[in-house]
């Protein structure tokens, strides 16, 4: 019984994650429940800076976190910035068969739009992460 209103609870709670997360494709919006692979002395400067950030790993990057290895196709990294329930700044990196395809997401108007990132707008993004190709691009990775 307390098994079940506990797994009743989780569900709610992962629903009003998603609903709060309205514009991130569901396959992103589901960082909440993947392992928090850094979250604490993450570098001070750059484009995230000034709020508490946290960065999640899906279960396949996860595993591969701290192999060294280039992280494999379909690997999804997410830095969110602020508050866990409606972070400030959703920022995303998904292992393609081509490379790393970057995407970031800011609340506007009560949901989240896609700013910078995206289709044909990878520059930004591929431009300084560069700076960590040795860590297959990831600054905060091992
Ligand atoms: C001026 C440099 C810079 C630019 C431009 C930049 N990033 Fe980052 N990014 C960083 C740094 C530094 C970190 C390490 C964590 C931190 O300090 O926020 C980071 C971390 C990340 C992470 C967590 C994985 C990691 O590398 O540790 C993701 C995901 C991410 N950035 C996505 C993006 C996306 C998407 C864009 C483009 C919209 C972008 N970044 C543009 C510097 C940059």
């Amino acid at each position: 019984m307390k098994q079940r209103l506990l797994s009743a609870a989780v569900v709610a709670l992962m629903l009003a994650l998603a609903a709060g997360l309205n514009g991130v494709p569901p396959r992103y919006a589901e960082y909440g429940r993947w392992e928090v692979v850094a979250d604490k002395g993450l570098p001070a400067g750059g484009p995230h800076a000034g709020q508490p950030k946290v960065v999640y790993a899906n279960p396949l990057a996860a595993r591969e976190w701290k192999s060294g290895k280039a992280l494999p196709v379909g690997s999804i990294v997410v830095k969110t910035a602020g508050p866990a329930d409606a972070p400030s700044l959703i920022a995303v990196m998904e292992k393609r068969a081509g490379g790393w395809y970057y995407e970031e997401y800011l609340p506007e108007g009560g949901k989240y739009v896609l700013k910078f990132g995206g289709p044909g707008k990878q520059q930004l993004c591929v431009g300084c992460h560069t700076g960590a190709k040795a860590k297959d691009y990831l600054f905060t990775r091992p």
